[in-house]
């Protein structure tokens, strides 16, 4: 069942400044390194600098995606956040004007946890199918945060994600159906009052396998493949192994093999990015596509599954069609770059900056020049942020 072709055209991402590797985490807190790396899945985390956030890291991804195509056919920008930096005025605002877009664009944030980047490309793609001439940009971006030495600390990470979808799509074509899932629980939440999320580790991984179930079976319910027809599969990569962990679950549901060799071959290839950037929460499950097409060369016209799972919860799995000419469109060296530039930082270092904390009260500070990246939050004047091209 295909849609007229449309999809992600583009996808370009960013992430913060430093690197704390999760071996130097290890050595000390006393935690076997084996935890982080064969339990977890993860190598390192990213962490922003100061005067690094959403809104930079959102223009950062996006600019490299205006600069190949323009900006003459956006009307469009979907900014899908769960760590906004404001209650009423959209992030991708502030992004609209670093990256000097024009007036005659609508701009929006949406959220609902990690889910919300998966919202943003399925209304972009609806919005598309009312107009093939237009394009919107579709940013998800996150800095995940729990409190220091809590089980969730080795799962932080950030990273921005812009995807430019479009009729035709040089990347992946998005196909009908979706398979959708709610359920009001509380696994994971940021009350207004916090800086850092409350989770309930076991029952969020709990939750996120009974919504694989809740997806997968709506998914079959509205005629779409089956698992053999997917040759890979985007999970919501929390941290790596939970997609290993998902697959398998999924594949016991369809009452197929389900060890560790079988949920490698669909979702090995996604993890790439993932280790070493930890959970980017809306961006997650993207990175896991960068991954997929940066390191593969033969999956032209394969089908390629995509599991978002946000807490709280809502899910959706839903398929895409990689086109026949993707390697020519990737982004293969500027991901790896975007990665191997940043600075890798001491466990003291990392703590400072996890213990650093703009004003609540909004009075006036200039940020220290951190970042290396194209724009930074330059300081909070007046109750505003002020944003800069570096
Ligand atoms: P924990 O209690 O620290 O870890 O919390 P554990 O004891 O469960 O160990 C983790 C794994 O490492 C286990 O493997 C251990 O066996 C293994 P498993 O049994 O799961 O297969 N392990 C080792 N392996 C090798 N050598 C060793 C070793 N030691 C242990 N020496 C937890 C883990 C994930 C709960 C914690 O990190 C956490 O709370 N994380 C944050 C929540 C989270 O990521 N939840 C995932 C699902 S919810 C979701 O994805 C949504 C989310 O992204 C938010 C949103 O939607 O907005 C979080």
């Amino acid at each position: 069942m295909l849609t007229a072709a449309i999809g992600i055209h583009d996808l370009s991402f960013s992430t913060g400044q430093f690197v704390l590797p999760h071996a130097e985490s290890a050595r000390h807190n006393g935690t076997d390194v084996d935890k982080y790396h064969v339990g977890l899945g993860q190598v390192a985390m990213s962490v922003p600098a100061i005067d690094e956030d959403i809104v930079t890291m959102g223009a950062a991804a996006a600019a490299p995606i205006l600069e190949r195509h323009g900006h003459d056919r956006i009307r469009t920008i979907l900014f899908a956040t769960e760590t906004s930096v404001d209650q009423s005025k959209a992030a991708g605002v502030f992004v609209h004007r670093l990256l000097g877009l024009p007036e005659s664009t609508r701009v929006v944030e949406l959220k609902q946890a990690c889910y919300s980047g998966t919202a943003a490309l399925q209304l972009a793609v609806a919005l598309v199918q009312r107009d093939r001439r237009q394009q919107v940009l579709v940013i998800a971006g996150d800095v995940s945060k729990y409190p220091l030495d809590s089980p969730g600390e080795p799962t932080q990470g950030a990273a921005a994600v812009a995807m430019l979808v479009a009729a035709d799509p040089a990347l992946v074509r998005v196909v009908e159906p979706s398979g959708l899932f709610t359920n009001d629980v509380m696994d994971f939440w940021r009350p207004n009052y916090r800086s850092t999320a409350i989770v309930d580790g076991r029952l969020s991984v709990d939750a996120y396998l009974q919504a694989v179930e809740g997806t997968w079976k709506d998914y079959t319910e509205r005629g779409g493949l089956s698992l053999n027809e997917i040759a890979a599969v985007c999970y919501h990569q929390p941290f790596t192994t939970m997609a290993h962990k998902a697959h398998r679950h999924l594949l016991s549901y369809c009452g197929q093999p389900s060890d560790r060799r079988n949920s490698a071959e669909a979702v090995g290839r996604t993890t790439a990015y993932n280790a070493v950037i930890g959970n980017s929460y809306t961006a997650s499950m993207y990175l896991g596509l960068a991954s997929l097409l940066d390191s593969t060369d033969d999956i032209m016209d394969q089908t390629v599954g995509f599991l978002s799972y946000g807490s709280g919860s809502v899910a959706e799995f839903f398929t895409g069609v990689v086109a026949a000419d993707y390697r020519d469109h990737r982004r293969r060296n500027e991901n790896r770059d975007v990665i191997s530039r940043r600075t890798e930082i001491d466990y003291a270092a990392y703590r400072e900056l996890h213990e650093y904390d703009l004003p609540v009260s909004g009075e006036e500070r200039a940020l220290p020049r951190q970042t290396a990246g194209s724009f930074r939050l330059a300081g909070i004047a007046d109750h505003k942020r002020v944003y800069q091209p570096r």
